[in-house]
């Protein structure tokens, strides 16, 4: 851990469940981190939760993922306050259960998780790999994806519909990442996380 004391690391998705522990863990060994979300007022309370001596490590900041100028806005902050994004936790995802892909009427929904688990994953990577890649740091990219990114499960309590499309890109994307950043001669590094559950 000792080459990432101090380092600025973005988690995305931080106001709850997974994202926000992994904010406070991040923050409790030594990174400096931007955690965003939609919900200013959870990423406000995850602040305050923190150990006193830690709070000034840690920048909520609201950011819809889905939404490109905000995530630009977002990263260019961090550029000027800090200097650059060191590594990037891309966690912030979303599903809507219940809804089969077939259904009458479904877009918004679909649309939705489509906007959230693949296009929030390239703008943000795109922000973040530059901003690595720019200042020639040997950075980060941590990818949260689902078991579902591989195969798709039959699960009782209702059709998964896009979701588990969506994971399968993210795991061509983390592929076509890797392969990228390395043509493009960077060591920056990318790792995936194929979570089962939470709970
Ligand atoms: N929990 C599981 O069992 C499980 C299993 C497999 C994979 N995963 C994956 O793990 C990741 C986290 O899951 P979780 O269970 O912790 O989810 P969660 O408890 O529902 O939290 C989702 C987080 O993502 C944020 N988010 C959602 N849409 C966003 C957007 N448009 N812009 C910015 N932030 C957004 C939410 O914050 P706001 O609402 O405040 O924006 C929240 O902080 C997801 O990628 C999920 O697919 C989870």
């Amino acid at each position: 851990m000792e080459r990432w004391q101090n380092k600025v690391v973005v988690v995305t998705g931080a106001s709850a469940g997974i994202g926000a522990v992994i904010a406070a863990d991040l923050v409790k060994n030594g990174f400096i981190v931007v955690a965003l979300a939609r919900r200013e007022e959870r990423l406000q309370e995850n602040h305050r939760a923190l150990p006193e001596n830690l709070q000034s490590r840690y920048y909520p900041r609201t950011c819809d993922v889905t939404n490109e100028d905000q995530v630009k806005d977002t990263f260019a902050w961090i550029e000027t306050k800090f200097g650059g994004t060191d590594v990037l936790v891309n966690n912030a995802g979303m599903g809507v259960v219940g809804v089969e892909l077939s259904a009458a009427n479904n877009t918004e929904p679909i649309r939705n998780i489509l906007e959230t688990n693949i296009m929030g994953v390239v703008y943000c990577v795109r922000e973040a790999f530059n901003s690595m890649k720019n200042r020639n740091f040997d950075g980060h990219v941590v990818i949260i994806n689902s078991i579902t990114g591989h195969y798709v499960p039959i699960v009782p309590f209702g059709p998964l519909n896009m979701y588990p499309p969506s994971k399968f890109a993210v795991t061509a994307m983390v592929e076509t990442y890797r392969q990228e950043f390395a043509n493009a001669g960077t060591k920056v590094k990318v790792t995936v996380s194929y979570l089962l559950s939470s709970s």
